[in-house]
């Protein structure tokens, strides 16, 4: 904690230190907690994959229990491993990652491409230059997963609140670490405040979006059969009938805590969405190959409504690797894992127990692995054979981790943020609005290794002026 003090900014630039100093694994005493600081391709593989039915728990903050209802196994990213994490991860996958071509996966397809649509279109009606914000944002990708209902302001303000929830996790605190530091008092009224804020959410979306979409969805499937309806309306209505068709063991107030987690994906998207957009308008080189390929996309399958959807993304590689680069310079961090008992690690003991922390911030920013790993380069995930381009990723940059903890959103967060990102530069050309805000995106987009930027009211905005045509 003493040597990490330093970079209270970026605490993986402290870690780097550590790992030049100590080698790739390191045993560290951070508060009260054990740690291991893993920093090696070899060795994260043999914690994710080799051991994974080992190093397969978490690590218990106080802070995570507040935000799930004061027990963090109601948590899907938070909760140890367990029966009941294997049957929510089984019920999540097919909704949350559908196989290509497969009705579930048009019927995403289609959600994702009506919202980008509705927002090209309102923002093209205003004629004139739009300013966009994260909280634009942060909606278009909330409207994806949930459709608002009546009563508007409500839902804006869960969007916020996810957002802050979000936020939240992703900070690192020295009270994680020094659980006795709350003796003292001074975080109870922050404590507080996160508490309140995941329960008043919590409530809404039980109560307010899913009560009643549920018993709408099981009438509707009695009524109608199972298929008799063409097309969702957004990624929810996929979920409950997912739900509805398979039931398990799990209880409501556990399936609650699944729905609502997984719908909180939107403000992981949204966050990436808007780095992705702000690298763009801080590169207009690539801004206009990204422009000159969605074009030439549209010319090679064009569509009534002239907008790119899933069907253009295998002869898109750019765009496909502009999110893949946004990925690598966010270098959000694997969520830390932990062995459920003694173990070993490329031949060093670990004490059951232990907090595992994955230094990909390394293998995604380091100049050993990459050229200018600063710089926003695309085109370093293309390979072309011939003249044909494809993606080519190497084997140390896995940002959804992989084996039995990894990420279940990674599907929702390629096709949202390539639709989106693909139609916003057909149609507008995207820029800072001045040479202060350029500066402070550049600020904020700083890689810091944390995918949260910050809230809507402080985060950079973009401009965004209608291309004369496509
Ligand atoms: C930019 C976006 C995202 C990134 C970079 C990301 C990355 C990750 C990473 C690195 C993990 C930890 C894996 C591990 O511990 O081995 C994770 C876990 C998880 N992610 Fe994501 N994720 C993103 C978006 C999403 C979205 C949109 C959803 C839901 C729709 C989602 C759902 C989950 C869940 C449920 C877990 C926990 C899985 C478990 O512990 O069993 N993620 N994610």
């Amino acid at each position: 904690m003493y040597l990490l003090s330093k970079y209270q900014d970026n605490p993986w630039m402290g870690f780097n230190e550590i790992r030049k100093k100590y080698g790739d694994v390191v045993s560290l005493k951070m508060g009260q907690c054990k740690a291991v600081l893993v920093s090696s391709a070899e060795a994260m593989r043999e914690v994710l994959l080799l051991k994974g039915d080992v190093f397969c728990d978490r690590p218990s903050f106080h802070r995570y229990g507040l935000i799930f209802g004061r027990d963090k196994h109601n948590s899907l990213a938070l909760c140890d491993w367990s029966d009941l994490q294997k049957t929510r991860r089984s019920m999540a996958q097919s909704g949350v990652i559908p196989k290509y071509g497969s009705k579930c996966y048009k019927d995403l397809s289609k959600c994702i491409e009506n919202e980008v649509n509705l927002m090209v279109k309102q923002t093209i009606d205003c004629k004139e230059t739009t300013i966009l914000t994260k909280q634009h944002i942060l909606i278009l990708c909330a409207k994806i997963f949930i459709k608002p209902p009546n009563g508007c302001k409500k839902f804006l303000d869960a969007v916020h609140n996810y957002d802050y929830i979000f936020h939240d996790i992703n900070q690192c605190y020295a009270i994680d670490f020094i659980p006795y530091l709350s003796v003292l008092g001074l975080h109870k009224s922050y404590f507080d405040f996160v508490e309140d804020s995941a329960t008043s959410l919590r409530n809404y979306v039980e109560k307010e979006l899913v009560g009643q979409r549920l018993e709408a969805t099981v009438d509707r499937l009695e009524n109608e059969g199972i298929d008799a309806k063409e097309g969702r309306d957004d990624f929810l209505e996929l979920m409950l009938e997912h739900y509805v068709r398979n039931p398990s063991s799990m209880s409501w107030s556990e399936c609650m805590y699944e729905i609502g987690d997984l719908v909180g994906g939107h403000s992981a998207v949204g966050n990436l969405l808007m780095r992705l957009i702000g690298f763009v308008a801080l590169n207009p080189n690539v801004q206009n190959q990204l422009y000159i390929e969605a074009k030439n996309a549209l010319k090679r399958l064009p569509n009534d409504e002239g907008i790119i959807n899933l069907e253009h993304r295998p002869v898109m590689p750019l765009t496909e690797a502009s999110i893949l680069e946004t990925l690598r310079l966010t270098s959000s961090p694997i969520v830390p894992h932990v062995n459920k008992v003694d173990a070993t690690l490329q031949d060093y003991d670990i004490e059951k127990g232990t907090m595992i922390l994955f230094n990909t911030y390394y293998l995604n920013m380091s100049a050993e692995y990459w050229s200018d790993p600063q710089q926003f380069k695309p085109s370093r995930f293309v390979s072309s054979s011939g003249s044909v381009s494809h993606i080519s990723k190497p084997d140390h940059f896995f940002p959804f981790s992989s084996g039995r903890r990894a990420c279940l959103g990674y599907k929702m967060v390629q096709t949202i943020t390539f639709t989106a990102i693909a139609n916003l530069v057909l149609n507008f050309e995207i820029s800072a609005l001045n040479d202060e805000q350029r500066s402070e995106m550049s600020r904020q987009l700083a890689p810091k290794g944390c995918l949260a930027l910050d809230l809507s009211d402080k985060c950079f905005k973009v401009s965004l002026s209608p291309r004369p045509e496509k």
